[in-house]
C-alpha cells in the first residue's frame, strides 16, 4: 500500500487499496467524547452547516450539471459502455443501475477520468472535460466511493478525511515546510471540518481509530466523509450498500438523503432496487453497456425493459 504523495491526492492513486482486515483489531484507540473537543458537534444544525460546500457553482439548481453525450467505452472487443447519453441534475439524487456487469462502474470510471472514454463526452458544470486528469477531475468537483472500499489502513479516520480536504486545499510545499501562517490555518481548518464531516456520517466518535479497525459499516461511511472533504460539486457513491444488512441498509439512505439536503448532487450506483428506490429522484437504468430506461423510480419500476433486464433477481424488482 502506498501513502500518499506531497502533491497527488489519494483519489489519483489507484494503487492504494487497503488491506483491511477488519477481523483483527489492533491497538483499538476506542471511541472520543466529540463534544469535548469541540461543542459545535453536538448541533446538527452547526454540523451540516461545517459540511456544506461553499464552493461557486455555474450551473442553477435543477440544471444538468453533469452530462455525457454517447460515452463510450470499449475493453478490446467489450462494449462496456455503448453510446450513453444522460445528465445529472444539480441537486438531485441520480440512480445508475443495472444488472452485473451493465457497465455501471465503467460509467463512473470514464466520468472520474479513471478511464478515458473510447468516443463520446462528458460535459461537467458547463466544460467538457476532455483530456482532463483525474487528479484534475477530483479538484473541478466530482468526488467518488469505490465499490471495493479504498482507504489508507494505517492512518485514523481523521486523518482519512483530511487527506480528502488536503486534495483541494493546499498551500505551496513552501508554505508546509516552513508552516507559514496560512499553512497552519488550513491543517486547523481541515481539522475542524475533518471532526464535523465524521460527525455528519455518524462516526466522529471514531476519529482517532485506525480506519482498518472500523467497523465495515464505518469504514463505508468514512469513503463517504473523504469524498465529502473535497467539497465536490458532484458525489458518485458506487454500491455504498455492498454488504449490508437491512437496517444498515435503511440508515445509509437517511444519509445519502441528509447529504443532497446540504446541497450536494449524487449520482449512486446500486443494485439493491429497494434502496434506489427509496432514495433517488430519478434512475438511469444500464444493460450491456446500453442505457435502456430513465425516469422517475416509479416508471421505472413499471418499465417492462427494466423488469426484463432484471428477470434474474424478481424479488428486488418488485421489492
Ligand atoms: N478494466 C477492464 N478491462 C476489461 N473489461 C472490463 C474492465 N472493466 C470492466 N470490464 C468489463 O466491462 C463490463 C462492464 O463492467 P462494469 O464493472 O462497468 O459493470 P457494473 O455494472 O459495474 O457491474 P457490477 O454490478 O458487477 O459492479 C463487464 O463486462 C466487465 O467485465
Ligand atoms: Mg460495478
Amino acid at each position: 500500500m502506498t501513502t500518499p504523495g506531497p502533491g497527488d491526492a489519494l483519489f489519483g492513486n489507484e494503487d492504494m487499496a487497503a488491506e483491511i482486515d477488519p477481523d483483527v483489531p489492533v491497538e483499538s484507540a476506542g471511541t472520543v467524547d466529540v463534544t469535548q473537543i469541540n461543542p459545535d458537534l453536538a448541533d446538527p444544525e452547526a454540523v451540516a452547516e461545517a459540511v456544506a460546500t461553499d464552493r461557486a457553482i455555474d450551473t442553477e439548481i435543477g440544471e444538468a450539471l453533469l452530462r455525457t453525450e454517447d460515452l463510450t467505452v470499449r475493453f478490446g472487443g467489450l462494449v462496456a459502455l455503448d453510446a450513453v447519453s444522460f445528465e445529472i441534475r444539480r441537486g438531485e439524487i441520480l440512480g445508475l443501475i443495472g444488472p452485473n456487469g451493465a457497465g455501471k462502474t465503467t460509467c463512473f470510471n470514464a466520468i472520474s477520468g479513471v478511464y478515458r472514454p473510447t468516443s463520446g463526452t462528458v460535459y461537467f458544470d458547463g466544460k467538457p472535460l476532455t483530456k482532463t486528469k483525474r487528479n484534475a477531475i477530483t479538484r473541478l468537483g466530482i468526488a467518488r466511493t469505490f465499490q471495493n472500499i479504498r482507504l489508507f489502513s494505517e492512518m485514523t479516520a481523521l486523518e482519512n478525511v483530511v487527506v480528502g480536504t488536503d486534495a483541494r486545499h493546499r498551500t505551496s510545499v513552501f508554505g508546509a515546510i516552513f508552516r507559514t501562517a496560512r499553512h497552519r490555518r488550513e491543517e486547523r481548518d481541515a481539522i475542524t471540518r475533518g471532526m464535523a464531516l465524521l460527525e455528519f456520517v455518524g462516526i466522529a466518535p471514531r476519529a482517532v481509530e485506525k480506519a482498518k479497525n472500523l467497523s465495515y459499516g464505518d469504514q463505508r461511511r468514512l469513503e463517504i466523509a473523504r469524498a465529502l472533504a473535497t467539497e465536490p460539486k458532484l458525489l458518485c457513491l458506487d454500491e455504498p450498500a455492498a454488504g449490508f444488512n437491512p437496517s444498515e441498509k435503511a440508515s445509509l439512505m437517511d444519509l445519502i438523503r441528509k447529504i443532497r439536503d446540504d446541497g450536494f448532487t449524487v449520482l449512486l450506483i446500486e443494485h439493491d432496487m429497494r434502496l434506489v428506490m427509496g432514495v433517488t429522484d430519478r434512475i438511469v437504468v444500464l444493460e450491456f453497456g446500453k442505457k435502456i430506461a430513465e425516469g422517475a423510480p416509479a416508471e421505472i419500476r413499471d418499465n417492462p425493459a427494466v423488469i426484463a433486464a432484471y428477470l434474474g433477481v424478481p424479488d428486488d424488482v418488485t421489492a
